[in-house]
């Protein structure tokens, strides 16, 4: 049987690693699968995409389409005619999609369309929030997947209200944590935390990237202005998307205790995220990272399409409120942050069970 994985975006990367080294160990036990993996190129800097693959021994794709930035229709258009193009040319049972980016739909577009089955994993998640383009993705993909693999229950209640056949929805877990698992005695810690001399739990780690945060200066500088101030003196380290930093170069002076970096590779970032008192950020997966390893998470969205994060595990969503902002900053301050749980099936043996469920329904 064979498999092509695509991979776009920094946020796939993570999640396709555990099911490549799961396809491989299958095929070693004499199993009838192989994977083809294509790179989209939505994502091409060392620092978003080759940092990923060189830490966590991705193979070198196949191919890469490098289709690079564009507005959505110009960039998922792109995927599309270059996609379209290689899948004829190396046709395969399945077309393996991970996430929500614009190189998940676009793939599962292509292939659905040349009669080519799709899996999803990450399926079933949703935000309810349709100026998010990421739910655009997941829906779109989701309407045309035929094996769906989840993240939680809720995932595959919002499947089946969608009236997707529950036949076809499998709750295996979540493959960035598999790679979080795998990875946690190889975390590296990075230079700046002897440069700022960073203390265990003394300081916080923010992201934002979310165009709805990032893309008006104004409004980005009011948020980091608020963040600061309650931030006790504490340095918070800002590893900068390239979208926020087109905005942070029109802007003026940051505030002091701010600390501005390039994206950080993954064995840093996760050592930071582990040994940081909390993490401020507008990211999915992130939340969902932060939960495993029970670290404070202050989620500046309204809405999140990961709901276990914040029902049982360490996640606060404050939306833009400032007034919801300083409730989470005084009980993060005052250290009575809850405590959170791990949800079921995170535990580092999803990707076998993706594999495992591929094998036995192609039977
Ligand atoms: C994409 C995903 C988002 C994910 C994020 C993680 C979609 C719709 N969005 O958003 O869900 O959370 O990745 O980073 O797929 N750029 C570079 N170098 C690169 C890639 C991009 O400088 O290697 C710059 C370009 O100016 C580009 C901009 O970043 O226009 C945005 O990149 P794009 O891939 O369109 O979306 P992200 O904001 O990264």
């Amino acid at each position: 049987m064979k498999i092509t994985i695509i991979a776009g975006a920094r946020p796939n990367f993570m999640k396709i690693a555990p099911i490549i080294s799961a396809i491989k160990m299958s095929a070693d036990k004499g199993n009838n699968i192989s994977y083809r993996l294509v790179h989209t190129g939505q994502h091409y800097d060392q620092k978003l995409s080759g940092s990923f693959f060189d830490e966590l021994n991705i193979p070198k794709p196949d191919v890469n389409l490098e289709v690079g930035s564009g507005s959505h229709a110009q960039q998922t258009a792109q995927i599309m005619i270059e996609f379209e193009k290689d899948l004829m040319e190396n046709p395969c049972d399945y077309v393996l999609v991970v996430g929500d980016v614009n190189s998940t739909m676009a793939c599962a577009i292509v292939a659905k369309k040349l009669h080519t089955k799709v899996i999803h994993v990450e399926a079933g998640l949703r935000s309810f929030d349709l100026t998010m383009p990421e739910e655009i993705n997941r829906m779109v993909t989701d309407a045309i997947t035929d094996l769906f693999f989840t993240t939680s229950k809720g995932a595959g209640i919002n499947l089946e209200k969608a009236g997707i056949n529950p036949d076809c929805i499998f709750h295996v877990g979540n493959t960035m944590i598999d790679t979080l698992i795998n990875n946690l005695d190889r975390l590296r810690k990075p230079a700046i935390n002897s440069q700022y001399s960073l203390d265990q739990e003394e300081y916080w780690i923010m992201t934002l990237h979310r165009p709805s945060n990032v893309d008006e200066a104004q409004k980005l500088l009011e948020l980091l202005n608020l963040i600061s101030k309650n931030a006790n003196d504490k340095p918070i380290i800002f590893p900068v998307h390239p979208r926020t930093a087109n905005t942070l170069n029109s802007m003026g002076v940051l505030p002091d205790n701010i600390i501005i970096t390039d994206p950080m590779p993954y064995l840093e970032f996760m050592y930071l995220v582990n040994s940081s008192a909390a993490v401020i950020t507008d990211s999915g997966g992130i939340q969902e990272e932060t939960t495993f390893l029970k670290i404070p998470c202050i989620t500046l969205r309204e809405n999140t399409e990961r709901p276990e994060t914040v029902e049982i595990g360490s996640n606060v969503l404050c939306g833009f409120d400032p007034e919801l902002m300083k409730k989470a900053f005084e009980q993060l301050n005052s250290g009575n942050w809850k405590s959170g749980t791990v949800p079921d099936l995170w535990d580092g043996k999803t990707a076998e069970r993706i594999v495992e469920v591929i094998l036995d329904y192609s039977d």
